[in-house]
């Protein structure tokens, strides 16, 4: 079985958040299962970097008016599972992320990045690269929502919802300056509230729409949390799914981590030990190993609930426990956790910036990991957390419901869930986590049930397989 990913990230090559972990994690895990799986996104510069193998390149022309366009067939480092890099550098060869200049402005010519990503991924279905087509388009997000438009049903495509709240809405105008004629500027089609929406045309023109936790894809068909698109959620209810996104162990293990001070396992915690004392060391706080050391590794926006941490700190000061935040986003979150880290420096520490090393520092360093998010897709932050035996304070929605079992559960137990999005909320979890700290063998107990939970990519991979059969019968 052969399959296309389309993708705007891909971890090593491109990564801002869980996508790219998915998207290099899942096609791993479906070639562990003997599918020919290759992921397509951009040629970033940092991607073209960091591929190996790279080969010349074959002409696509210039599908969208928006300059030459190239694909490469090239490598992920390490897996060395195969990528092709769409290679525009009118359109991807400059400075900046993915989404946003330095500066954070949103790219002016976003629709034609990522409808140039949505058109070679349908061109790559019907016309094939280097003899090369797949049976089934996978597409991911809004960003690559257009290609199963573009497609026009020429091979089955299922179309992966990674999180709702970003849709890719642009002016009624881009339609045409992305090919595709204004018949489809129809409420059966991809108008959204005036706006062309690439979110709805994935949803629209796929023949499966899965997400990324099955709590999420109930979520996401009710008004709270779709985003104005939970009418068209509900009626393709029977062709949504949810399902649940995994972890690649190889990268994420404290037995084998590099980038960790120290290894363990469950059986021998020494190790642990001492991951907290040297990321104290390295972020400038008091190294004290009974204080409990909360981590949180995010982006700095309102869906992770940056504000519902900020209100709270003072209660988690009170409870005696230290913070070590990492992330980036929104000025004002990153501003507000800076200052209050430089008001208590020897509690609080908080890196402003992407930093994949020091995440590994904090999931192997912590006690437990703050999850005080709104909204949650999936989350991924929570389930590495689990193998590392940092007990996650998660709130109650979609992934994190569906990973973390609050200790009231008994022996299931994992972690500290909690309902209301508020800072009463978030410290009542983070409190219960501080008394059961406190009786030590207790931790270790529901630590250990932690670090057993096996939520690795074979389960989703497997689901996905069956799903692209259904399609191929
Ligand atoms: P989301 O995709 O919504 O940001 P996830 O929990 O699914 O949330 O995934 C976040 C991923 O990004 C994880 O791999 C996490 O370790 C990583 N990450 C987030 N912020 C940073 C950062 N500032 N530095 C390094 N890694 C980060
Ligand atoms: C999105 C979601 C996150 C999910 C990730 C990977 O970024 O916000 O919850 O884990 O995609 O699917």
């Amino acid at each position: 079985m052969k399959i296309l990913f389309a993708a705007s990230e891909a971890y090593p090559l491109v990564k801002t958040g869980g996508l790219a972990d998915a998207a290099s994690g899942l096609p791993a895990a479906l070639a562990g299962l003997g599918v020919d799986a290759r992921i397509i996104l951009p040629a970033y510069p940092e991607a073209l970097d960091k591929a190996q193998a790279k080969d010349q390149g074959v002409a696509l022309g210039d599908p969208l008016d928006a300059g030459e366009t190239r694909l490469i067939s090239a490598r992920l480092p390490d897996s060395g599972a195969p990528v092709l890099l769409v290679d525009c550098p009118s359109l991807y060869d400059r400075p900046g992320g993915p989404y946003v200049d330095a500066k954070g402005h949103l790219w002016p010519d976003n629709h034609l990045r990522f409808a140039l990503l949505s058109k070679a991924a349908a061109m790559v279905c019907t016309d094939g690269a280097n003899g090369w087509r797949p049976d089934v388009l996978h597409a991911n997000d809004w960003h690559a929502g257009l290609a199963p438009l573009y497609l026009k049903q020429a091979l089955p495509s299922v179309f992966t919802v990674h999180n709702i709240h970003y849709q890719g809405l642009f002016e009624r105008k881009t339609l045409q300056s992305v090919g595709l004629g204004d018949e489809h500027f129809t409420v059966n089609g991809v108008e959204y509230y005036g706006k062309v929406s690439f979110m709805k045309a994935g949803l629209q023109f796929s023949d499966r729409i899965t997400t990324v936790s099955p709590t999420y894809a109930r979520e996401i068909q009710g008004p709270e949390m779709g985003e104005g698109l939970h009418g068209l959620l509900a009626a393709r209810a029977d062709v949504l799914k949810g399902v649940l996104n995994g972890v690649d162990y190889g990268l994420w293990s404290p037995a084998k981590d590099k980038a960790i001070a120290a290894n363990y396992t469950a059986g021998r915690l020494k190790g642990k030990a001492e991951c907290k004392r040297s990321l104290q060391r390295q972020l400038g706080l008091a190294e004290l190993a009974d204080a409990p050391l909360l981590g949180m590794v995010s982006r700095f926006t309102n869906q992770k609930g940056v504000d519902i941490l900020l209100d709270a700190l003072k209660g988690v000061f009170g409870l005696g426990c230290q913070l070590a935040a990492l992330g980036s986003g929104e000025a004002r979150f990153e501003s507000a956790l800076s200052s209050a880290a430089a008001a208590s420096p020897k509690r609080m520490a908080v890196a402003v910036g992407y930093d994949e090393t020091l995440a590994h520092r904090i999931q192997a360093g912590a006690d437990m990991l703050l999850v005080p998010s709104r909204f949650e897709p999936c989350g991924l932050t929570q389930l590495y957390a689990l193998k590392y035996g940092t007990l996650p304070v998660a709130r109650r929605t979609g992934g994190l419901a569906d990973s973390v079992v609050d200790v009231s559960k008994g022996e299931a137990g994992t972690g500290f869930v909690f309902d209301e999005a508020t800072s009463e909320g978030l410290l009542g979890a983070i409190g219960r986590g501080v008394e059961l700290y406190k009786q030590p063998k207790d931790w270790r107990r529901v630590q250990n049930n932690a670090m057993k939970q096996d939520f690795s990519w074979r389960k989703a991979a497997r689901e996905y397989m069956s799903l692209y059969k259904e399609l191929l019968l």
